[in-house]
């Protein structure tokens, strides 16, 4: 198993003093795309030599048509970077021309099912690299529901092949806020499917817990990762994620120590 953290240029220098403890970057393509030539310039020049990974935002792949400039562009960054896989969340970040910048939640119904199919089906054809879909925090609850999160993913994984990006806080904070088991929703997702985990700090407000990449790692958030990793034989990639309070980011590596150490224990 390799263990990483999320490419952000407010932390290039702290990420390149901490290389010898990360084994794979998670970069974000989006930032990179349409005209950003510069930029990927600049990428490649602080990029430590490291194994890579993409992690989509606009793929939008629970939208009805998936949108092909957006997959060309993507292709030409995967020329460049070369990332093992490539991920993106089990959402929409698009309505018609409407952008929404974070991934919105679906249906889980039939129709999306069928939608996701020749979405994945388009984005092989032009990417040609395995695609990770990952499960969202989200304090809303859709109409039309014929399945629960987990046996939608799982019937994604059943009728596409699609493997999961399992991200154990967007798990266990849906599990707070929507008071359910996290254990029942693990033991519902297929043992072979969950290829890459995702980890994170949210925080409190109001009540309510959010996924704001600001912290470390809540101390029962451990626990899912835990049960996780015991579950799931095919895990290759865990990314710690942070996106705020950049200040505090030693927190982020800390959490890369403790998710290593956790799986020594295990193994
Ligand atoms: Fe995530």
């Amino acid at each position: 198993m390799k263990f990483g953290i999320g490419w952000r240029e407010e932390v290039l220098t702290e990420i390149n003093q901490q290389v010898d403890n990360i084994d794979v970057i998670e970069i974000m393509p989006d930032q990179y795309m349409f005209d950003l030539r510069k930029k990927v310039e600049l990428l490649k020049k602080f990029l430590p030599k490291k194994d890579i990974i993409f992690h989509c935002v606009s793929l939008s792949i629970g939208s009805s048509e998936i949108e092909l400039d957006y997959l060309y562009e993507l292709k030409r960054l995967v020329d460049i970077f070369d990332p093992l896989i490539i991920s993106d969340h089990i959402g929409i970040t698009r309505y018609k021309s409407y952008d929404t910048g974070i991934a919105c939640p679906v249906s889980y119904n039939s129709k999306t099912l069928k939608i996701f199919e020749a979405n994945i089906n388009k984005f092989q054809k032009i990417i040609g690299k395995p695609l990770l879909l990952e499960n969202i925090s989200c304090p809303l609850k859709m109409l039309d529901e014929e399945f629960s999160e987990a046996e939608f993913i799982a019937k994604l994984y059943q009728v596409t092949g699609v493997n999961i990006l399992l991200d154990v806080t967007n798990l266990y904070i849906n599990s707070k806020n929507h008071n359910f088991d996290y254990r029942e929703w693990l033991e519902k997702i297929p043992i072979s499917s969950v290829r890459q985990l995702h980890l994170a700090g949210g925080n409190e407000v109001e009540g309510k817990l959010w996924d704001s990449h600001c912290c470390a790692v809540a101390k029962d958030n451990w626990s899912v990762y835990e049960m996780a990793i015991n579950l799931f034989s095919q895990i290759e990639f865990v990314i710690v994620e942070r996106d705020n309070r950049y200040e505090t980011f030693y927190e982020s590596i800390n959490d890369i120590f403790t998710a290593r150490d956790i799986l020594l224990k295990q193994r």
